[in-house]
């Protein structure tokens, strides 16, 4: 037998039987055992072995990927696959995304809200959509002042005309539109579904200020965060704290994160602010938590959003310029701070996205543009830092360079941030990809706000102080 296949074998699969047919073989991978045949065809000495081992285990085994081959007969390892890099599941396109403007509207509620965003999801779709076409609904909603907790996603389903579907309220506090995409998406990747809407609504405006701080409080560790006192803004305020303490982080690097976002929702008819700021403004604007101040917080927002997910094999018969997903990724946290191990670190966000990495088969430098979760502008300095943009302790440095800029190096939240666009919980994930779907394709309604040449992006969504984190790359 071939040397480099002994190796292989040797390394990572045990030889079950050698026939004439081929090679029968024990593949092990995360604790899980199969048994493939290689054609005789493998017994040829040379790099073709690994990669027809390759090409039949990924085939047959959805489990395995190259992760270092040199070319050296020993160099061959395998390594599990996450998602549906090389594996049987069917490839994911968004074809067509669509959101309502975000603000305070006294006159709208949940379902004019999400019907505003749906609407304009079908209106993107370049060769028009059957509605019969859809599936499912995964509706990201956190619970707007408990106005309507059951059967949300089936009332928002119904009123923009989609009875009789598989729909599901997705709760993972600000980061549950993230997870609603990301359940759409396995939903089309295991088959289940071949076209499915991601979406998500919040109405927060029409709350009490003490209802609000209380709706919002329940995503943290209760019995220890909110029952103590704290808010979101309060816990944000003893990140940032420690991370000026530890690093020298300035309070001006978080107004220029500000001030940066403020500037890009000033170009996006869909965000809450569309006004600049002064670096000067942002920095005496009144107090919040120490050191966070009104313009390092995000605002409350009613909004919607929608995306339209499908089996990427059909997506040329919604579209001719479809988005692709790359990867994705998930991880939960501890939810009080103070159970971390550490604090200027949000574990969930190094977890989600190196995940995410892994099925892309990129790290960060693949990455051309970020939307990432600015609920507080320290949170995106943390952004910056746990999805590899700069290392530990060097956020403030990177948006002073300017390098989160549009015509920065990696433009960061193109659409103005949560910060400026605004921050309807559920909706908040989908909102991100809405803005990533348009930037990949070109179609940002503003050319100055458009990321040229932008091929790849990742849209990273936070639930609560990092209790839940979902990421995605998209790509065209
Ligand atoms: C920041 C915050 C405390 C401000 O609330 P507030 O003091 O009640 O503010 P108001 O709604 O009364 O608005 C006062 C003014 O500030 C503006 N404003 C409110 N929030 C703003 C913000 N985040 N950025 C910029 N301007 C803001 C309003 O437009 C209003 O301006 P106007 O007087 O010109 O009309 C509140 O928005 C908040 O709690 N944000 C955080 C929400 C949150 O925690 N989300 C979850 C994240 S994990």
């Amino acid at each position: 037998m071939p040397n480099a296949l002994n190796r292989a074998i040797r390394r990572s699969i045990a030889l079950y039987e050698i026939g004439k047919a081929g090679v029968s073989l024990i593949c092990h991978q995360s604790e899980r055992s199969f048994r493939c045949t290689l054609g005789a065809d493998a017994l040829v000495p040379n790099g073709y072995i690994r990669e027809l081992l390759f090409r039949h285990l990924s085939a047959q085994a959805s489990t395995t990927r190259v992760v270092r081959d040199s070319g050296d007969e020993s160099a061959l390892e395998l390594a599990p696959v996450y998602g549906n890099e090389g594996m049987n599941m069917k490839k994911v396109a968004i074809v067509g995304a669509g959101q309502s403007r975000y603000g305070d509207f006294p006159e709208k509620g949940i379902k004019e809200l999400f019907f505003e965003a749906y609407k304009d999801m079908v209106e993107s779709v370049d060769k028009g959509m059957d509605p019969k076409r859809i599936g499912a609904a995964y509706v990201g909603n956190l619970g707007s002042g408990g106005f309507q907790l059951g059967n949300m996603s089936a009332l928002v389903s119904e009123f923009v005309g989609l009875p009789y579907i598989h729909t599901v309220r997705v709760e993972n506090a600000c980061a549950s539109g993230g997870y609603a995409i990301i359940s759409a998406i396995m939903d089309v990747m295991s088959g289940a579904h071949d076209v499915v809407i991601a979406g998500g609504v919040e109405k927060m405006t029409d709350v009490s200020g003490t209802k609000q701080k209380y709706w919002l409080g329940v995503s943290g560790d209760t019995e220890f965060e909110r029952l103590a006192g704290t808010t979101f803004a309060g816990l944000y305020a003893l990140i940032a704290h420690r991370h000026m303490h530890q690093f020298g982080t300035k309070r001006e690097h978080l107004s220029m994160v500000a001030v940066k976002n403020h500037k890009n929702g000033a170009q996006n008819p869909k965000a809450q602010f569309q006004r600049e700021i002064t670096l000067d403004k942002a920095i005496k604007s009144p107090p919040v938590a120490y050191p966070l101040n009104l313009f390092d917080c995000c605002s409350t927002t009613d909004g919607a959003s929608s995306v339209l997910v499908c089996d990427a094999e059909i997506a040329k018969e919604f579209t001719d310029t479809p988005v692709f997903v790359a990867g994705f990724g998930t991880s939960s946290d501890y939810l009080a701070i103070h159970d971390r191990p550490e604090t200027v670190t949000l574990e969930g966000t190094k977890r989600a996205s190196k995940k995410a990495y892994d099925m892309a088969g990129l790290g960060p430098g693949g990455i051309d543009l970020a939307e990432v979760h600015d609920c507080f502008t320290i949170a995106e300095l943390l952004a910056y830092e746990d999805l590899g943009f700069c290392e530990k302790g060097k956020a403030g440095q990177f948006i002073e360079d300017g390098r989160s800029q549009i015509d920065g190096d990696m433009p960061v939240n193109a659409s103005g941030g949560l910060k400026s666009k605004g921050h309807p919980i559920g909706s908040t994930g989908t909102g991100q990809a809405y803005e990533m779907f348009n930037q990949l394709r070109g179609t940002v309604q503003k050319p100055t706000r458009q990321v040229k040449g932008a091929e790849t992006g990742l849209v990273h969504n936070v639930g609560g102080s990092g209790g839940t984190v979902a990421v995605s790359i998209l790509r065209r």
